[in-house]
């Protein structure tokens, strides 16, 4: 096994990252895939929550990071998948020793098939050293002319520093409101190819509400089933859900 690393990115907060980090390493874990989840940010974290193991964190990344603690007592078991890991930020502030992250991530390769590395908004430090580390970045953006521009500024500084990592659009949150939407004004304004065209969708808010993951029967969840394929080199259409 050699893990494909991922690197989950926005030039703006808020635009649904580690909802896709999550949901997406579920959609890969159920394809059969071990999966790694690591929310890479020095506070805030949300994905143990998202990912129903925030009762379970004992240990986070700034523990690995630094060598207080071994990668395995830094990672949890998700409840929803066997297959499924998930290695939680700091709940209070920790600087992360990120000079480690290269050859800490090195390590873990043989043991995952993806390592989906979540990281905090813009061009920050976290995002810069994932880089070094990853192979694809999902740049995770809402069909608005700022998000979107933003996310050209990630796109500009990839491309000018890492010839290595491509770059992948996951449009999030759109809305069917008759408009049609502008894809091609979309992945022209990002300068990226487009990976997954995900809804706003209710079943996210209430799976995040209660811990649980996407039901496979959900509307929202070929939208991840799909970003997976693609994720795994499948070509099948893109679907707007
Ligand atoms: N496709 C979606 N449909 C509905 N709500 C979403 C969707 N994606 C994200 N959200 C919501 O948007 C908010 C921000 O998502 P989050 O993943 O925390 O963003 P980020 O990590 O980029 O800051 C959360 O409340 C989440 O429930
Ligand atoms: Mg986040």
């Amino acid at each position: 096994m050699q893990a494909r690393v991922l690197v989950v990115a926005s030039g703006k907060g808020g635009t649904g990252k580690s909802t896709v980090a999550v949901f997406a390493a579920q959609a890969l874990a159920q394809k059969g895939k071990k999966v790694l989840v690591i929310e890479l940010a020095e506070q805030l974290r949300n994905v143990d929550c998202i990912a129903g193991v925030s009762e379970q964190t004992v240990f986070d990344v700034s523990d690995w990071l630094s060598g207080r603690c071994a990668s395995d007592k830094a990672m949890v078991q998700s409840p929803w998948c066997e297959n499924l890991f998930i290695m939680s930020a700091p709940y209070a502030y920790a600087a992360l020793e990120l000079e480690a992250l290269p050859q800490k991530i090195q390590q873990l390769l043989e043991q995952f098939d993806f390592i989906v590395i979540d990281t905090p908004t813009g061009i920050c430090p976290c995002f810069q050293k994932a880089c070094e580390v990853g192979e694809l970045v999902l740049l995770v953006l809402t069909p608005d002319q700022m998000t979107l521009r933003a996310g050209r500024a990630m796109t500009e500084w990839i491309y000018e520093k890492n010839c290595n990592t491509k770059v992948r659009l996951v449009l999030n949150r759109v809305r069917q409101t008759g408009a049609k939407l502008d894809l091609d004004g979309c992945i022209d304004t990002v300068a990226a190819q487009l990976i997954a065209v995900i809804g706003e969708s209710r079943q996210i808010f209430s799976s995040l509400v209660q811990q649980q993951p996407l039901p496979v029967k959900s509307e929202v969840w070929k939208a991840f089933e799909n970003l997976a394929s693609r994720i795994c080199g499948q070509e099948v259409p893109l679907l707007f859900c």
